[in-house]
């Protein structure tokens, strides 16, 4: 049975954002255990450390994107079943952060409920990242901050907060467009598409100088900031 599950975030995608602890684990641990969304998928996670784990056992586990939550279930058990089945210390890894919408969620849940010793070592989650690589603050002073799946509840929280993070969808501009529109002189918009990833896409401005034609994909996230006057 395994004696130990890290769960590693690995962060956006910078190899060079990979912190030590997370070099360290993944370097000493028996196996790696890489999430997959669909087989043949490769994973993100596993392509920002692929060289610096060479040689090591790494095996797949399969996280369908679905929502159907008692279908996901089985997924969960699966791979539950071969974590716990792994002799020695393992690694899991996921993008990002481990602790932000992550699928080692999932497994952490099954490992707690089952007494197996979990330990996470965070990684730089894609908000802050993303905040870094438009080169803007994501909140200061006494700012409040939010972050929307899918951008659920937009409209309610722009009165409400100062910085909104939209994440998790492919349709930014559709969701963006129809809340900002009429709006524009209020918000700065700006948008992280592959942020760090060689075909990165990042833009910022007023709703309507946006292009949103190459960022309606799941690897994006929008950053709206109310502007002050
Ligand atoms: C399932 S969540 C995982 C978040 C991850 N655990 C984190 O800490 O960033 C996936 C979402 O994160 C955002 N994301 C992750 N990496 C990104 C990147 N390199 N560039 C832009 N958005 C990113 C996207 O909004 C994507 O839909």
């Amino acid at each position: 049975m395994v004696e130990k599950v890290y769960g590693v975030g690995v962060g956006p995608g910078d190899r060079e954002l990979l912190t030590l602890k997370a070099l360290k684990v993944l370097k000493k641990v028996e196996k790696i255990f890489v999430p997959v969304s669909r087989e043949g998928k490769p994973s993100l996670a596993y392509e920002v450390v692929k060289d610096i784990v060479e040689g090591k056992s790494i095996e797949e586990l399969l996280f369908p994107m679905i929502r159907d939550k008692e279908r996901l279930k089985v997924y969960y058990q699966r791979a539950f079943e071969r974590v716990k089945n792994t002799e020695g210390e393992v690694a899991v890894i996921t993008l990002g952060d481990p602790t932000l919408y992550s699928t080692f969620s999932y497994l952490w849940k099954l490992l707690k409920e089952n007494n197996i010793p979990v330990e996470i070592v965070n990684g730089i989650p894609s908000p802050v990242a993303c905040a870094g690589r438009l080169n803007i603050p994501l909140v200061e002073g006494g700012e409040k901050l939010v972050i929307l799946p899918r951008g659920e509840d937009l409209e309610k929280y722009l009165e409400v907060f100062d910085t909104i993070v939209v994440m998790k969808t492919k349709r930014l501009g559709e969701i963006l467009r129809r809340v900002l529109r009429g709006r524009s002189d209020n918000y700065l918009v700006g948008i992280v598409s592959k942020g760090f990833w060689e075909d990165e896409n990042i833009q910022l401005g007023r709703i309507e100088e946006i292009d949103f034609e190459d960022v309606n994909h799941y690897l994006s996230l929008a950053i709206i900031k109310r502007i002050k006057r």
